[in-house]
């Protein structure tokens, strides 16, 4: 109720970009921004998938949902659309880059040897470089208006060594610490935050295809005993983009149930 949310941080007014916002986490981040009051453009390769996130918003009646068709790997695609989306409502001030793929995801190895070079470049496009363009196209709106706020997706995998994962990814998810980190102290000065996410296994389309005996596998090492929930995952990118984490910025938060520490 709106009585409940007065005790939440609260987004309101803000313009949101969640990418992979048709399914799992991206769709509770697209909803949680929405509840809390926010614009918030619902950007995915997949179109019935933003259709289903933005009738959910709709159904939730706060906030906005701007549908994007959107492919994060193709630069000249994020630059549009954010400056479509710019001239139509405002620049978004928040980005959260959770589109992410993990092919090969089915329990078994997949080990570099056996890894088709344009499987990795595509690893690389979509994790690290559609995150890439996604803060290439919004900082120079933040940098003007002398605030933003970017979450961006690592992993535990790109931490430590993950079974249901293969090596691209856990380099992208690597990758996210250290670009975090760098833009977090260059973009500091002009009042934007930058963090990243560290998941551990959450319950998302991306593992159902992990199986049943690897997803127990990794119960049985999280002292939590159980997998995560992608609404447990947007409530930290929500504290993260509030004002309530004022003073956090290059840091790289995981939300994995204990799973690595
Ligand atoms: P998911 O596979 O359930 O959903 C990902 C969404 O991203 C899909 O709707 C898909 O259409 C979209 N997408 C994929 N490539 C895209 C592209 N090039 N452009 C735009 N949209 C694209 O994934 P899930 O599990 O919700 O994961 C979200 C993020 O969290 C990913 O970055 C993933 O690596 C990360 N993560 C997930 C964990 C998990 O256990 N589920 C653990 C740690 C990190």
């Amino acid at each position: 109720t709106p009585e409940d949310l007065d005790t939440r941080p609260s987004h309101a007014g803000r313009h949101v970009l969640v990418t992979g916002a048709g399914n799992g986490i991206g769709r509770a981040l697209a909803l949680g921004f929405a509840r809390r009051g926010a614009t918030v453009g619902v950007a995915d390769m997949n179109e019935d998938a933003i259709a289903e996130t933005a009738a959910l918003i709709g159904k939730a009646g706060l906030g906005h949902a701007v549908p994007l068709t959107l492919d994060v790997a193709d630069w000249d695609a994020v630059e549009q659309i954010c400056a479509r989306f710019a001239a139509d409502h405002a620049p978004f001030d928040t980005v959260v880059n959770n589109a992410g793929i993990s092919p090969k995801h089915d329990g078994k190895p997949h080990g570099v040897w056996q890894m088709d070079p344009a499987e990795w470049r595509r690893v690389v496009d979509v994790n690290l470089t559609g995150s890439f363009n996604t803060i290439r196209a919004v900082t120079p709106g933040m940098r003007e208006a002398g605030r933003g706020w970017i979450v961006n997706m690592s992993s535990v995998a790109g931490k430590t060594h993950s079974p249901i994962v293969a090596s691209h990814y856990a380099a992208t998810k690597s990758a996210i610490v250290g670009f975090t980190i760098h833009l977090a102290a260059e973009l500091g000065p002009f009042g934007i935050r930058v963090n990243a996410l560290a998941p551990g296994r959450i319950e998302t389309p991306m593992v159902a295809g992990a199986g049943k005996a690897a997803n127990d596998a990794q119960i049985a090492l999280t002292p939590m005993g159980r997998l995560g929930q992608p609404a447990e995952v947007a409530d930290t990118a929500l504290w993260l983009t509030s004002s309530e984490a004022s003073f956090v910025t290059g840091q790289t938060i995981d939300v994995a149930g204990g799973l690595y520490m």
